[in-house]
């Protein structure tokens, strides 16, 4: 769906000081397969808004190639780009609903603009509205709506032309957590039945958490891991996403380091994924080896819909590398802590 191979893009005048140029992507390739729900975290100023807008471009890179669905979009012209552009939807942070327009009349935008035949557009807006919970409510205006319900107008009208793929810019950062989680399931679920593939970009580890399948993490303009998003989540290598992470699992590493001080015995980090999480392993593998053991830390969730688990724990006594044989096995990562 998506092929970007080494995209540059600096903003600045072509002579202008080294100090005044700013460089927003710094040789970014990645790929993103057709129906995947992929994410792109960052810092405020990692580059993340530049790049969604290089996927339409809206923003042209410097240099760098770029096919988006089947087209390579540098080689086209302005009615070429148009065309190609129905084929992207892209929904906002803060929405960018015309105020003065109707629900109805903002998602039949875009079908006027394509030259829709008149008597198609007010079925094809209903069925829209239908899809994302709204309808009946089509002959109000923006300000009568709460910010969830403008979402979903938001996402009506990037649905209008039948895109193949949605490009997400923080949509869910203007919303409560519970308003957040009821939009991102919308997009899981359009995901699904539509076969839409969705690259969003988001400052927050839990929207990546919730509905991606891979990620990227982005600083400073450039890729610094990319990966399935359990793969990711559970195994951080950047520092960079390490902090996202401890974040989104609301823990510092650090405190915990310091807590553990004291704790006798070895730290193991042990990692369940999938129905594994709720075997009764841990109680079995203590009697067969020997070793007695206390749960430190621990956190049972789900990644998108996998279950998984990590539990630290300290270890004391019986045949440690007999346990750790036993529990990986059974299909457990093992990381010795200490
Ligand atoms: N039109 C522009 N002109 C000049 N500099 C720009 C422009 N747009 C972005 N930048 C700069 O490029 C860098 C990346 O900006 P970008 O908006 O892509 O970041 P972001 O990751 O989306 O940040 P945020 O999370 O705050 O939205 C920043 O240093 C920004 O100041
Ligand atoms: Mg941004």
């Amino acid at each position: 769906m998506i092929e970007l191979q080494d995209i540059h893009k600096r903003y600045g005048k072509p002579n202008s000081a080294p100090e005044q140029v700013v460089t927003a992507l710094d040789g970014i390739s990645l790929s993103v397969k057709a129906g995947e729900v992929f994410g792109i975290i960052g810092h405020s100023g990692a580059g993340k808004s530049t790049l969604l807008r290089v996927l339409n471009l809206l923003e042209r890179p410097d240099s760098g190639s770029l096919r988006v669905a089947g087209q390579d979009l540098l080689s086209l012209n302005d009615a070429q780009l148009r065309s190609a552009r129905q084929r992207i939807g892209m929904i906002f942070q803060h929405f960018n609903l015309l105020g003065s327009r109707t629900v109805a009349e903002n998602v039949a935008w875009p079908l006027r603009i394509a030259n829709w035949p008149t008597e198609q557009i007010a079925p094809r807006v209903n069925e829209l509205l239908a899809r994302v919970g709204l309808a009946d409510q089509g002959h109000k205006y923006p300000a009568q709506l709460s910010g969830g319900q403008k979402q979903r107008v938001g996402i009506a009208r990037a649905l209008a032309t039948g895109p193949e793929l949605l490009l997400c810019d923080e949509a869910t950062s203007a919303l409560d957590p519970q308003t957040t989680r009821a939009i991102l399931d919308l997009l899981a679920q359009l995901n699904r039945e539509l076969g839409l593939a969705i690259v969003l970009i988001t400052h927050e580890m839990d929207v990546v958490r919730r509905i991606c399948d891979r990620v990227a993490v982005l600083e400073a303009g450039k890729v610094v891991e990319i990966g399935a998003v359990a793969e990711v989540f559970l195994h951080p290598q950047h520092v960079v996403t390490r902090r996202f992470v401890q974040e989104a699992e609301k823990i510092d590493e650090n405190d915990l380091n310091e807590d553990y001080a004291h704790v006798p015995g070895r730290l193991l980090r042990l990692t369940f994924q999938g129905e594994r999480t709720y075997e009764p392993l841990l109680g079995e593998v203590a009697r067969r080896s020997g070793i007695d053991f206390g749960i430190l830390h621990g956190r049972i969730d789900r990644i998108k819909s996998t279950p998984y688990g990590q539990l630290t724990i300290a270890v004391t006594g019986g045949d440690l590398a007999g346990a750790q044989a036993l529990l990986a096995e059974r299909g457990v990562r093992v990381e010795v802590l200490r």
